[in-house]
């Protein structure tokens, strides 16, 4: 693709509400078009966003010939219909975390984009984030050795209401689908996909989890502690270590701005790197430049990691007794 890249929005929620301002500073990227399940949803965003289209259905925008690629922002379990029938119709995609509710649905998804060429990303904005960046170009300089073990934590502490959808499982709620992803993601992106999965939490009375403990085991002994919570607050922290010293990326892990390397021996150093705008400008830039470069996938989010993400999660839900399905009939 050349010339502006244009980007379709589908469900005006509160994310994407967030990520429209960095629009503004990503180049090459135009948003054009919001699609909502009810028009006046859509007309309101556009208005707001200053849009040159709003439709009244997803169909609607899969179909819109002048829209290049799709950000989906709706809950998870609406992401797997969404996309296969986007990838049909030929539209390239940057999905919400999680990218889809069960390992199944990601699989076809990927499989599809696979098979029609279709680039498809996963909006794990963290993997982006200039602070990331810089720790992975440390680590790969063997700043704290060969990295053995990863720790993370995330969460928040919210009320529970069976019709949000953080906690409705029909919905996808629970905190492994929405925040559980983050840290598992950071584990993966710096140790590979795990051997062995071992998962202990509670359940809300809607049946989603309400907090997960995720043990990550590799058979060379490598492993990842991992805590996530909607029950509670986390600090948000990570940790990663090395063989000759460690990095602790400061809160909140999943868009840092600072990173701290302790180097076996030396003092403490500090490194930031802020983002910009609010940090999700640096995934739309990725999709927009692997989009112009004619690339089918992210070399920084690639579509194995996602797969092997999900199948994380969902390891983890089967060990809770947590059901996660797609939705159906979404478009
Ligand atoms: N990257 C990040 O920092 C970040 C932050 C928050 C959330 N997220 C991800 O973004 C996605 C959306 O989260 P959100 O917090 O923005 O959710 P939200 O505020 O509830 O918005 C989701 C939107 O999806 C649409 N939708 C489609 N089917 C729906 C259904 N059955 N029930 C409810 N809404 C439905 C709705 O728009 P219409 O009905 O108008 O079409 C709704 O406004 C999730 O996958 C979440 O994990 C990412």
């Amino acid at each position: 693709m050349t010339g502006e890249i244009r980007w379709g929005i589908v469900g005006p929620g509160r994310i994407a509400e967030s990520v429209m301002p960095d629009f503004g500073v990503t180049p090459d990227a135009r948003p054009v078009a919001v699609a909502s399940r009810s028009q006046q949803r859509a007309d309101a965003f556009a208005e707001r966003h200053g849009l040159e289209r709003a439709h009244g259905s997803y169909a609607s925008i899969v179909e819109d010939p002048d829209v290049d690629v799709l950000y989906l922002a709706t809950p998870h379990p609406q992401h797997h219909a969404i996309a296969m029938a986007a990838l049909r119709a030929g539209k390239a995609l940057l999905v919400e975390k999680s990218f889809t509710a069960t390992t199944a649905g990601a699989t076809e998804v990927v499989d599809l984009a696979r098979e029609t060429g279709t680039f498809v990303m996963e909006a794990m904005w963290t993997r982006f984030q200039p602070a990331v960046v810089a720790m992975r170009e440390l680590i790969a300089d063997g700043a704290i050795g060969e990295v053995r073990s990863v720790q993370a934590d995330l969460g928040v502490a919210r009320e529970y209401d069976p019709a949000d959808r953080l906690f409705a499982l029909e919905l996808g709620g629970g905190a492994l689908l929405d925040l559980g992803v983050y840290v598992v993601s950071f584990a993966q992106m710096l140790l590979g996909t795990p051997d062995r999965v071992v998962a202990t939490g509670s359940l809300f009375p809607s049946g989603a989890d309400a907090e997960a403990a995720i043990l990550l085991g590799y058979d060379d002994g490598r492993n990842a502690a991992l805590t996530t919570s909607l029950r509670y607050a986390l600090p948000g922290a990570a940790r990663v270590v090395g063989t000759t010293g460690w990095i602790d990326v400061l809160p909140r892990f999943h868009h840092p701005r600072t990173i701290v390397l302790h180097r076996t021996g030396a003092e403490p150093e500090e490194i930031t790197r802020p983002q910009t705008g609010a940090g999700y400008a640096h995934e739309l830039i990725e999709v927009t430049e692997c989009l112009r470069a004619g690339r089918t996938e992210s070399a920084v989010m690639p579509l194995a990691d996602t797969l092997a993400v999900q199948d994380v999660l969902g390891q983890a839900a089967e060990q809770l007794g947590v059901r996660h399905t797609e939705a159906v009939g979404v478009l």
